[in-house]
């Protein structure tokens, strides 16, 4: 079993259930990451702990070291990621509390240090399928054992944030077919593939996202939302856990 990481998103600065043994502060080439590297055992299996906006949820999406965050599990062995994302509903079978395990994204973020890739000597990397497949099936499988309900696919918009979307730009954003929106999958996915890491996500819907649901969106109903949803996900990452 390769080493796995989970990177828990908003909703999931820690993970129920997850005893951890060691706690690394580090240091990278770029920074350092968003919170200790927390390694131990969940559901019987080692693993990785990674708290994207900090132990306290206090960086916001446009100011995390997705760079660090990336280089460091990668130096500690991690070869496998399972990123959790808190996002909007677009699609409109795409309900709050529902889990979503997205096939492809679009990133419409800015300015975010996006790349490993920028000194010396040009180098690319393929990312027609941003989502390492084996992964994504592992997590549907685990999830037909379940009994929520969640999207074997869709295509993960990523903005800028930190406020919501307008929505036209979510009507765009549809257009364009994205089926959920969160701001934090770019640039991670990419820098998991230029670090080799195989890398899926699980992400849980929180709201309907602008110009979706009823009126405007309502922070109490998000967080309400996650409190359910993350339950889901901690199921569903559990039972993933016993047949990576
Ligand atoms: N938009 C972007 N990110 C989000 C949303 C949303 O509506 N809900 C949770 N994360």
């Amino acid at each position: 079993m390769k080493k796995i990481a989970i990177i828990g998103g908003t909703g999931l600065q820690s993970l129920p259930g997850f005893s951890p043994e060691s706690e690394d502060y580090f240091n990278t080439p770029y920074g350092t990451p968003s919170a200790p590297l927390l390694q131990g055992t969940f559901a019987g299996k080692p693993v990785v702990f990674l708290a994207r906006h900090g132990k306290a949820h206090s960086i916001p999406p446009h100011k995390i070291n997705y760079r660090a965050n990336i280089w460091a599990l990668h130096s500690v062995g991690v070869r496998e990621v399972l990123a959790v994302a808190a996002v909007g509903g677009i699609h409109r079978h795409m309900l709050a509390k529902h889990l979503v395990i997205p096939h492809q994204l679009i990133d419409y973020t800015w300015g975010r240090e996006h790349t490993f890739f920028e000194e010396n000597h040009v180098q690319h990397i393929d990312f027609t399928e941003p989502y390492t497949e084996r992964l994504r099936q592992k997590l549907i499988h685990a999830a037909s054992t379940l009994s929520f309900e969640t999207h074997e696919q869709g295509v993960y918009g990523a903005t800028q944030g930190p406020r919501l979307e307008t929505a036209a730009e979510i009507e765009r954003m549809a257009w364009d077919g994205c089926d959920i929106v969160g701001m934090t999958g770019m640039p991670e996915a990419a820098l998991a593939r230029e670090m080799g890491l195989e890398y899926a996500c699980c992400a849980v819907v929180a709201n309907a996202a602008a110009g979706r649901g009823d009126g405007i969106i309502s922070m109490t109903e998000i967080e309400e939302n996650l409190v359910n949803g993350m339950e889901n996900v901690r199921q569903l990452l559990a039972a993933a856990l016993q047949i990576l």
